[in-house]
Formats: C-alpha cells, structure tokens, sequence
C-alpha cells in the first residue's frame, strides 16, 4: 500500500506523536507499505514536495514538539483560487496523488484543513482525517491532540502571574489563544484558579467585570485573575452584525495590540486598580505534549492505519466517550464545537463564584 500523510495548519503539540501512531501501526498490520510525507501541508501536496519516509522516521518523536513535515495554513478559501501562476490548486493536488498511485491520504488537522480534506474526499481522493488542535473546537469529536498540552502550558502562565500578582495587589490578565472559541480559555482558566473567565460564547459586560474585582477588594483580595479568550466579546458587539464586528474590532486593534489591553484599560479607567497583562501566545502551541495527548495521539494514530487497512475513508477519528471512533468527514467539515454557556462545567464554575462577565 502506498500512503501520504502530512500536518496542515497552525501546528501543536503531538503531531509527531500521532504521526509515529499511524507509522509504527501501518508497518505493523501491513508490513508492505510506502508511506510518503508532505511538506509544509497542502502545499507539498499541490507542488508535488515530498519525502518518502523510512521506519526510522517514526522512532524517537512521540515527545516532540512540532511537526517532522512542516506545515503551513492554506486556508480553505484561497484553496479553490488558482495560484499566481494559474495553477489549479485541487487540480495540482488530485495530480499529485495521482502520480505517486497513493492507495490515501492522511490529514492531520484542525477546521479549515479538515474542511479541504473533505473537498479532496469528494473529488474522488481516499482520505482520513486526524483532529487536530489546541483550540479543541472540532465538531464530532469530545477532543482534539494538542488540547490538554496547550491547557498545561496557559495554566502554568496563570500559575506564575498568581504569586507575583498576590505581591503587588495587582489585577492580570492572562490572554489565552482560541481564535473564535473559549474551550481552552475556560479549561485553562478553571486549572489556574481564575477569578473571571471571559469567553467569545458569553459575551461579557464591562461593569460586571469591574463589580466582580470591586467586590473581591472590598472582602480582602489584593488581587484579581481574569483569563480572557483571544476571541471575546463585549455585550455590546455581540449586537453588531459580522460586518460590523469585524470593523470594530480592527479599529480597536489600531490603539489595542489585543483584546486583553483593551480590557486592562477599560478596567484601569473604571476601578483604579493598577492592571498588567500577559500574552502567552504561541508558547501554549509549543514544547512536548502531555502524556494525555501522547496517549490519545498514538491511539488516533493506530486507529487511522486500522482505518486503512480495512479501507474505510472520508471519515475523521473521533473520540466519543472515551473510545476511538469515526465520523465523516462531510458531517464535520465547516463545523465548530464552542462552549455552551449552559454546560454542566461553566455552571460548575459559576457555583465557585466565577464570574463570565454576565452577571445582570
Ligand atoms: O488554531 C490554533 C491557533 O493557535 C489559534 O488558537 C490561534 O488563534 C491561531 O492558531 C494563531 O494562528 P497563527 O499561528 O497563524 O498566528
């Protein structure tokens, strides 16, 4: 069997462990087998950059960080668009695969990979998808590699701003990635003991922040953690139309490097309180993963060459109550999971007097 596999998008951590999960896996159950890689993503697939791999690819690289291949984003709108020269992007892909007689092709992505993996699926390509990303917003699966390492290293920022922010009596903000979801900020922010968490899917009101730290002062603390997704929104632009949105938001990126600043300065005007802000940024992508991410991303791994062996594509492994499934890709493809404001774990954390930002 001849098999292609590469890592598209933003990159995290087990890559390389899920990569070293469908190797070993595959030599194992089919013994005859070619596996080549792509470099940096698609676009080793669409300028034909490849490296066939050898066994020993596949040793030594269940704890590192990053990706053996390389990635890159290619984002799922420009994928259709022809490239500079006039190329056909599908068109290059579909040939590609073709001349290399790939019997599938392995993905190791997040939303928008998923979502070409799904187009190249319906245009005949025999394609398994392998959910990746620190955001863990995938749809059809309860996570995604990369999620759990990410989490680890935003708590640990948490952690370190809570010893120097009870030192100086100081109000932080802890800026945690996501893009458009709150998954990681929320999990990150309860493992860190934030005192506000503030997430895009609740949206949150300026007044109540600043009440939530008023009233944390007026019963002693000296200090206040607020973890805030980089995709949050205030009440306010929640109302705005996506256009509208979209504007606001980069007009406020002209005087805010981000939505923390923003925040600490609106929170600074409105309290008094001396405010500093920390960026983790793509430290929560980097490093070695967690061994709850080496786990599930060996076992993603095995059950992709399981996949293979028994031919069945155009699906993504999934987890689902703690067992290693599959879903189509059509049936995920363009999805996202987001936080459920009423969840069992943003009640929970509101029992503890978290605040979100939402209290009337
Ligand atoms: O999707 C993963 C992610 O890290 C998001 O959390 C973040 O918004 C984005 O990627 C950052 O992308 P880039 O590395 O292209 O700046």
């Amino acid at each position: 069997m001849r098999v292609g596999i590469l890592t598209s998008g933003g990159d995290c951590q087990a890559l390389n462990a899920t990569m070293r999960g469908v190797g070993k896996s595959l030599y194992n159950l089919l013994g005859d087998v070619e596996i080549y890689g792509f470099l940096d993503g698609y676009k080793g697939l669409i300028y034909d950059e490849y490296r066939k791999m050898e066994r020993s690819d596949f040793s030594g690289i269940l704890t590192e960080g990053g990706t053996i291949l390389g990635t890159s984003r290619t984002p799922f709108k420009q994928i259709r668009e022809p490239d500079a020269n006039g190329l056909d992007k599908v068109e290059a892909m579909k040939h590609t695969y073709r001349k290399l007689r790939l019997d599938c092709l392995v993905v190791l992505g997040g939303n928008g990979s998923l979502k070409t993996a799904n187009l190249l699926s319906e245009e005949g390509l025999n394609v398994i998808g392998c959910p990746k990303t620190i955001d863990n917003d995938l749809y059809g699966t309860d996570m995604t590699f990369g999620f759990y390492s990410a989490v680890q290293v935003a708590t640990n920022a948490i952690d370190c701003i809570h010893t120097t922010a009870a030192s100086h009596g100081r109000v932080f903000i802890v800026e945690i990635m996501g893009h458009k979801v709150g998954l990681l900020t929320l999990y990150a922010g309860l493992a860190g003991g934030a005192d506000i968490i503030l997430v895009p899917e609740i949206p949150y009101d300026i007044n109540a922040v600043c009440k939530k730290i008023a009233e944390r002062h007026a019963s002693g603390s000296r200090f206040s953690i607020v973890a805030i997704a980089e995709g949050a929104i205030s009440k306010d632009e929640s109302k705005l139309t996506k256009k509208e949105l979209k504007k606001k938001l980069a007009e406020d990126r002209k005087n805010h490097p981000s939505v923390a600043y923003k925040l600490a300065k609106e929170i600074e005007e409105k309290t008094g309180a001396e405010v500093r802000v920390t960026v983790p940024g793509h430290t929560q992508r980097g490093g070695q993963p967690v061994p709850y991410d080496r786990v599930f991303a060996t076992r993603i791994g095995a059950e992709a060459a399981r996949m293979i062996k028994k031919e069945k594509y155009g699906v993504m492994l999934s987890l689902k109550n703690n067992e290693i499934t599959t879903v189509p890709l059509a049936d995920i493809a363009g999805k996202l999971k987001t936080v459920d404001p009423d969840s069992g774990i943003v009640k929970e954390a509101k029992m503890l007097g978290i605040s979100f930002g939402d209290e009337e």
